[in-house]
């Protein structure tokens, strides 16, 4: 049993961690404060890790010899676990973030999974309430580990192709329902004899083998542009269950920590289907395992490629550019060189602005992250729905590295993938420039008709090597510049 001085210890240290998570999360609502946010959350995780040694305190006297044992285990785990993290950390590119933030994702769940299966294995007695709040949390936690697995891989392009066959949706519907099953069998055959659930470990393999299956089958079929839903309502699985777990284990800091992730990641889930124009129930109960059949018509118009130096000379020579940027400048990392870019533009009096589309990228705001890097000043960076009115009165829409988030279908075509996702307005400015590689589609495997149309013209290579082809033909002019 603990003291009380070391029940105090405790509880002084899961407050202080719960204040560091929510005054960091506050701190992360702004770009400018966001850097300070992490480092702050990442103070209070070192208390929470810290504080739950002090559990060692209240160990009972038959587990005491192998408290050692114990402790040395999770010093080396964490150490392994945090260096490896510091490591991957440092190391991440840009456009690899988001494949890491969904193996991050996983782990969380599997962690919460893993105490729930302690909890499952372990023979001390548990309450009903108890055992299905740990079942739930090991259904969740459990569906999230290989859930964002399947999204790591799908990001990482080792699955570069959404995997359907026929009755899938009824499929899964019969997994969920098994799953649920053998969850309710545990609780009703556990209900009179508390350590009964120990004297069934096959039954309780079969529950997280079920719960495991189901985060894939979940979300292999899943392609396009559905993604930003999926990692964001996997982030709020995560939380969900590291917050059931806290509870069935009664410690605040991880309730806390797991209810902010929960809640955080269920609001990113409504900001992204609000993105992509759907319900949240229309996400999770229709959308998963069913993407539309996608026939293409043929694409009117032809494509046009024009010369950096020749894109650039206009846009300096244009009243306002619109710039739209996308996955393609992440790639190239072009982002000091466009800001470069821009400046000239400005010093020659053009009204410039960057247009953010919420799902543009790999990762909600990883162009906001982008620009951010380059130091541009955040007036510049305007959301969609505050600035689509404004590209028909725009001389130039310069698209980088971006394609489905400009791509027309979304608004006509009623068997795209991205049928009703709001796009950035930039085929309606007087002139669209594009740069792109070359004829590469874009995440949701759809050709663009935007490329194709007459005030459209391509501007072929990498972003960066573009831009910085632009900014030597703007240069090259020698222009002074306008007070
Ligand atoms: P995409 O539609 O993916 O298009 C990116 C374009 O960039 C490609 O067409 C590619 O064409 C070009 N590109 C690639 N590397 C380049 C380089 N080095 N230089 C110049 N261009 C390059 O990008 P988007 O418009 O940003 O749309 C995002 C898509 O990803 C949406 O479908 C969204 O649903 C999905 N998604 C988003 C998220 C989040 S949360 N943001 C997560 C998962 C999926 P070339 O090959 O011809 O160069």
């Amino acid at each position: 049993m603990l003291t009380l001085i070391e029940q105090l210890g405790i509880g002084t240290a899961d407050l202080a961690a719960a204040f560091l998570f929510l005054y960091g999360l506050h701190r992360m609502s702004s770009p400018v404060t966001a850097p300070s946010g992490i480092f702050v959350a990442g103070i209070g995780m070192a208390v929470a890790v810290l504080a739950s040694f002090l559990y060692a305190f209240g160990v009972g006297t038959a587990a005491r010899s192998n408290l050692p044992v114990n402790i040395g285990l999770a010093v080396v785990a964490l150490g392994l676990g945090g260096g490896a993290a510091w490591w991957s950390g440092r190391k991440v590119a840009m456009t690899a973030m988001p494949q890491m933030v969904a193996i991050y994702n996983g782990m969380g769940g599997g962690a919460a999974g893993a105490i729930a299966a302690v909890e499952l294995f372990g023979i001390k007695a548990q309450g009903k309430t108890e055992l299905i709040v740990t079942l739930l949390g090991a259904l969740i936690g459990a569906v999230s580990l290989s859930g964002s697995l399947i999204a790591w891989a799908k990001l990482d392009g080792v699955i570069n192709k959404p995997f359907r066959v026929k009755g899938q949706q009824a499929f899964n519907a019969l997994v969920m329902l098994a799953t649920v099953a053998v969850g309710a069998y545990i609780v009703v055959a556990s209900a009179d004899k508390a350590v009964l659930v120990l004297a069934m470990p096959t039954t309780i393999y079969l529950f997280f083998g079920c719960a495991l299956a189901l985060g894939i089958l979940m979300t292999l079929p899943i392609g396009g542009a559905d993604m930003p839903v999926v990692i964001s309502i996997f982030n709020a699985f995560t939380g969900l269950a590291v917050g059931l777990e806290g509870y069935v284990l009664q410690n605040p800091a991880l309730m806390i920590a797991g209810m902010v992730v929960g809640a955080a990641g269920m609001l990113l889930t409504l900001l992204m289907a609000k993105a992509m124009n759907r319900s949240v129930s229309n996400v999770v109960f229709t959308n998963f395992g069913e993407v539309a059949k996608h026939k293409q018509g043929k694409i009117k118009g032809s494509l046009k490629p024009m010369q950096p130096g020749d894109a650039g000379i206009a846009m300096r020579y244009a009243a306002s550019v619109i710039i739209v940027p996308g996955y393609g400048l992440a790639v190239s990392q072009g982002q000091g060189k466009l800001f470069e870019f821009v400046k000239l533009l400005q010093a020659g009096g053009v009204l410039v602005k960057f247009a953010i589309h919420p799902v543009a990228g790999r990762m909600p705001g990883q162009m906001d992250v982008l620009l951010a890097e380059a130091g541009v000043p955040y007036d510049l960076i305007v959301q969609l729905e505050d600035i689509n009115d404004q590209f028909a009165s725009t001389d130039v829409a310069l698209v980088i590295g971006a394609n489905d988030v400009v791509n027309p279908a979304a608004r006509t075509d009623k068997s795209s993938a991205i049928y009703g996702m709001p796009i950035l307005n930039a085929d309606q400015a007087k002139k669209v420039f594009v740069i792109k590689r070359g004829e590469g589609k874009g995440y949701a495997g759809i050709v663009n008709a935007l490329f194709y149309a007459d005030n459209c013209d391509m501007v072929y290579g990498d972003a960066q090597t573009v831009l910085i082809k632009m900014i030597e033909a703007v240069r090259g002019l020698n222009l002074p510049a306008v007070a």
